[in-house]
């Protein structure tokens, strides 16, 4: 693989603001990395919507990224990585990897009692992706998962903590409480966004898992695989969205990145 290929991009994106966490942990552990980011902000939040669908986004953005030169993909979001990447990646010449394995890893290393709860979206819960990703690695674990649809919402319009976030936060922690996990599973990208809120309601004698960093670890071993490790950064991040800029550009300022964001006609693309 010649150098230019190492120098180009990772693409990475989800349906608004959350793949940002991910973005943080990426610049972390792989500060050589120029990343472009893509914000599916006029179709969030995808995750009541149905597979098929979730399918055609992706490869829309898979498509979008190509074009853009992108050496490898990663799905930072859970919704995409549950219903869509099975069929995607298999599409795709770009390689892909999306952070449920990731997330299942970080919480079964954490695990003591095997007990692990898993927060996420309507799609992703039902698909059960958690469920399967666990099991494979610890069959012994019991994995209680709990749908959240009204956290994105309230993360994408801005809305970090108190009694707005709070009450639905305390309704979905409270049937996984009751089963007496001892770790907790982020299962979207969306939720750090609440970490505070949510630690304060679980107390300390429960393991919160953000599934970034471990992904951010795998990503890296999957450059490493390819030969495709950057040596140097060759170029600023670039943020794209679907929809309009501005909101994207103040979220994104809240975690420190004052890149201008640009929008993209995504439905022009595809694999
Ligand atoms: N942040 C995404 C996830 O990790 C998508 C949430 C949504 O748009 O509903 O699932």
């Amino acid at each position: 693989m010649g150098e230019e290929t190492k120098d180009r991009p990772i693409g990475v994106y989800d349906s608004g603001v959350g793949g940002l966490t991910v973005v943080r942990w990426l610049h972390q552990v792989l500060p050589q990395e120029r990343i472009i980011y893509f914000g599916d902000t006029a179709r969030v939040p995808y995750g009541g919507r149905p597979r098929e669908e979730l399918i055609r986004f992706s490869r829309q953005i898979v498509g979008f990224f190509r074009k853009q030169g992108a050496k490898f993909i990663i799905a930072a979001c859970n919704t995409s990585s549950a219903a869509a990447l099975p069929v995607v990646a298999e599409e795709s010449d770009v390689p892909l990897m999306g952070v449920i394995r990731a997330g299942a890893r970080g919480a079964v290393s954490v695990t003591k009692a095997k007990r692990i709860g898993v927060m996420g979206t309507q799609v992703t819960v039902e698909s059960r992706a958690y469920t399967l990703a666990v099991k494979e690695l610890e069959p012994d674990a019991a994995v209680y998962e709990q749908a959240c649809p009204r956290l994105v919402p309230l993360i994408e319009a801005g809305h970090r903590d108190g009694e707005l976030v709070e009450g639905p936060l305390k309704e979905y922690l409270q049937p996984l409480l009751a089963r007496e996990i001892d770790t907790l599973i982020l299962g979207c990208t969306h939720y750090p966004y609440l970490l505070a809120s949510i630690k304060g309601l679980v107390g300390s004698d429960v393991e919160v898992v953000d599934p970034a960093e471990a992904a951010a670890r795998e990503a890296e071993d999957r450059l490493k695989d390819l030969g495709l490790l950057s040596g140097k950064k060759a170029g600023e991040d670039l943020f794209f969205v679907s929809g309009e800029p501005e909101s994207f550009h103040a979220a994104a300022v809240q975690l420190g990145y004052n890149q201008s964001v640009e929008h993209v006609e995504i439905e022009r693309y595809t694999i």
